[in-house]
């Protein structure tokens, strides 16, 4: 049988419901579906008190709290505030203590086959609280002190989380920033954030290229420093890379130096963890800020619930790190929940076709989430790679990143899970912290193209343009009434921003800048942004950054970037360009350009389409008008099913007005 996006409609499975398989549902920690319910509803009835109970039961506390949530100093949410505790004593110690310390914690592939064989390193719980000891040591003599930022920009590698903890363990803040994001973008974010020490690696393999992270460091900082006073730099592809006296520091050396010692340094449970940034409607990236308690409860206890995690599970989220989906689900909630995650390096298509499913058959993965994208690329390739391989170690499967359509949901549930696997499509924004909408798999119904419903203790809404709430079926935006623990607490540097951004469009209230429509069951169907934000691939990107790139651009005058619908990465870049007098318009200047955007923002922001124009459309008042663009950008390339991807109508209704 073959899947495409041809062959299974969405409206031949749109109305489908995929109860819990039987073997699932029997091993499932929640199967009762009246007390998952009532959970609901108690949640629903007195938050706070729930996710009180949640971080009793979920953290260690080295002070126990006595508040709850402070919502006093709206919108910035405190909770848990007179409560004390550390992060990496939660994913690392007391599972250490409390009879895991010889688990593994993380079962890591490199990308490269020497022969035929990757290599693969396990770090147990034991042996990954050594490592965080030690360089938490070695930040610490490197002048490192509690609230100072760290910036990470590293492969996916172990030493990536380690970093991450070991800044934890000493109260430091990090910011990680993608391994694929440009000089210009970590020169920003590493002054943005004021971070004083960078830890990156010679380089990462990917596709079979040793890319070459350290060199980006270099260009990022320059001849100045821009606050940076160290660099740690550890040992990867062993590349000839330049060490700059003084500043530059092989981690490896500093790490045979430190000793596995020292206990983690309790903070109040509003310490900032970290700051992570992300695109949006502005030029400038915003960098979210996380905090310790509230954080931490939220994706300990969601990673519970949606993955229905045991401990004899292998978990396989391929998100990278430098993204939210790796602080805290591939990071933090595994970890602090005590799973074992497994970790690769490099691109699924390497050395060919099979390497993902070669790598769940052999490490016998029991549990695969990844992104709608991802999955529409695999379905591309057709299903002999998958067919050739024994998955059947896979028990539940789960997205993240982008409306998934329908029947991408049913080739994942048809041809990677075998029908055996319930799939969890979850709904959440770096904003969010963690998962906010998601099936409770083993008592809960899935349906293809919906997040379905709310997680215990979180209370989304549909409401109207001017806030008010609205019928069911009837689209508007997506927002949030009451505050949730992993919500972010403000945008670093930039509070001002936070609260316009998150809190004006319908005052007081959360707005999450998605469209959604909620159905008579109360599921959530998740339309897209109705904001300036696209999402190519599952990535969030800003038109006003890729604009901006545009037009640092000698030979551009002006230029307005929209997005179209994208078979494969649900919206593609489509960048409208006006030349400066006398350039003429050619296929290599429009290369360039993408070219371009690639080296100002990173390869993931390059346009799929440049088109030159005369003039841009624009209102008497002197505003790009959008929606033409957009038309003209979407018009005949629509293939293949896009139904849930963007709901243009809906959408455009909702968008401010522009003409
Ligand atoms: C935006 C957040 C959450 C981690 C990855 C992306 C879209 C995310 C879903 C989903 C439909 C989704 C939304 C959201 N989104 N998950 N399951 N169904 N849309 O994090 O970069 O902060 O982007 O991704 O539009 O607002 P992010």
């Amino acid at each position: 049988m073959k899947h495409n996006n041809d062959t299974i409609t969405s409206t031949l499975i749109e109305d489908r419901r995929f109860a819990p398989p039987k073997a699932f549902a029997a091993r499932a920690h929640l199967r009762d579906p009246a007390a998952a319910k009532a959970l609901r509803e108690s949640a629903a009835a007195d938050p706070e008190a729930y996710w009180r109970q949640a971080a009793r039961e979920e953290l260690r506390w080295s002070k126990p709290f006595t508040q709850g949530l402070d919502w006093s100093n709206a919108p910035h949410a405190k909770w848990f505030a007179d409560g004390e505790l550390n992060v990496s004593d939660n994913c690392l110690d007391r599972h250490c203590e409390g009879g895991r310390v010889h688990k593994a914690a993380l079962i890591w592939e490199g990308e490269p086959l020497d022969g035929n064989e990757p290599e693969v390193r396990t770090l147990t719980y034991g042996q990954l609280r050594a490592q965080v000891q030690k360089a938490a040591q070695v930040l610490q003599r490197l002048g490192v002190q509690v609230g100072d930022r760290v910036a990470i920009y590293m492969p996916l590698i172990p030493e990536a989380a380690i970093a991450m903890l070991a800044c934890a363990r000493i109260g430091a803040v990090h910011s990680v920033i993608f391994g694929g994001f440009s000089a210009e973008s970590l020169r920003d974010r590493i002054q943005d954030a004021g971070a004083k020490l960078v830890i990156t690696a010679d380089g990462g393999w990917r596709r079979g290229q040793a890319l070459r992270l350290k060199d980006v460091v270099d260009e990022a900082l320059g001849h100045g420093t821009h606050g940076v006073q160290n660099v740690l730099v550890v040992q990867r592809t062993r590349e000839d890379i330049a060490m700059q006296p003084g500043r530059d520091h092989w981690w490896h050396e500093h790490m045979e130096a430190a000793k596995a010692v020292g206990k983690p340094v309790a903070v109040p449970a509003e310490h900032p963890l970290f700051i992570l940034y992300t695109s949006g409607t502005t030029g400038k990236p915003k960098g979210i800020l996380h905090t310790t308690g509230g954080y931490l409860t939220h994706v300990t206890r969601t990673f519970k619930q949606v993955f229905d995690i045991r401990d004899d599970d292998l978990y396989w989220c391929t998100a990278d790190v430098g993204w939210i989906t790796g602080h805290s689900y591939v990071v933090y909630g595994p970890l602090a929940a005590g799973a074992t995650v497994f970790l690769y390096e490099g691109a699924p298509a390497f050395p060919d076709k099979n390497r993902f499913w070669d790598i769940i058959e052999r490490h016998r993965i029991s549990i695969f989430y990844t992104a709608p994208t991802a999955l529409r690329t695999f379905m591309s390739w057709g299903e002999a790679p998958i067919l050739k391989h024994d998955l059947t170690s896979l028990r539940l499967l789960g997205t993240v990143g982008e409306p998934i359509n329908p029947a991408a949901w049913v080739w994942y549930h048809e041809v990677i899970g075998g029908g055996r696997c319930p799939i969890v499509d979850t709904w959440w924004q770096t904003e969010t912290g963690g998962i906010l909408i998601a099936p409770l798999p083993g008592v809960q119904e899935c349906v293809p193209g919906t997040a379905t419903l709310p997680l215990p203790g979180v209370l989304p809404e549909i409401v109207g343009p001017d806030g008010e709430a609205q019928p069911a079926n009837a689209g508007g935006l997506l927002v949030l009434k009451h505050p949730w623990p992993g919500m972010a607490r403000t945008i670093w540097g930039d509070d001002e921003r936070f609260k316009e951004t998150y809190f004006s469009r319908v005052p007081g209230i959360y707005f999450t800048g998605d469209g959604a429509r909620r159905d008579a069951d109360g599921n959530f169907w998740i339309m897209g942004r109705v904001d300036d934000v696209l999402n190519v691939s599952g990535h969030r990107i800003g038109t006003m950054e890729v604009e901006s790139a545009l037009v640092s651009h000698p030979l551009v005058a002006e230029a307005a970037v929209v997005g179209r619908p994208d078979a494969v990465t649900g919206q593609a870049l489509v960048a409208f360009v006006t030349l400066t007098a006398g350039t003429a318009q050619n296929p290599e200047l429009a290369e360039a350009l993408r070219h371009h955007v690639a080296h100002e923002i990173g390869a993931l922001a390059r346009p799929a389409e440049v088109r030159f124009a005369a003039a841009l459309p624009k209102t008497r008042s002197g505003k790009i008008m959008r929606r033409l663009l957009r038309e003209l950008a979407g018009q005949g390339t629509v293939s293949g099913d896009t139904s849930t991807l963007e709901d243009f109508g809906v959408l455009e209704a909702l968008r401010a007005s522009e003409d």
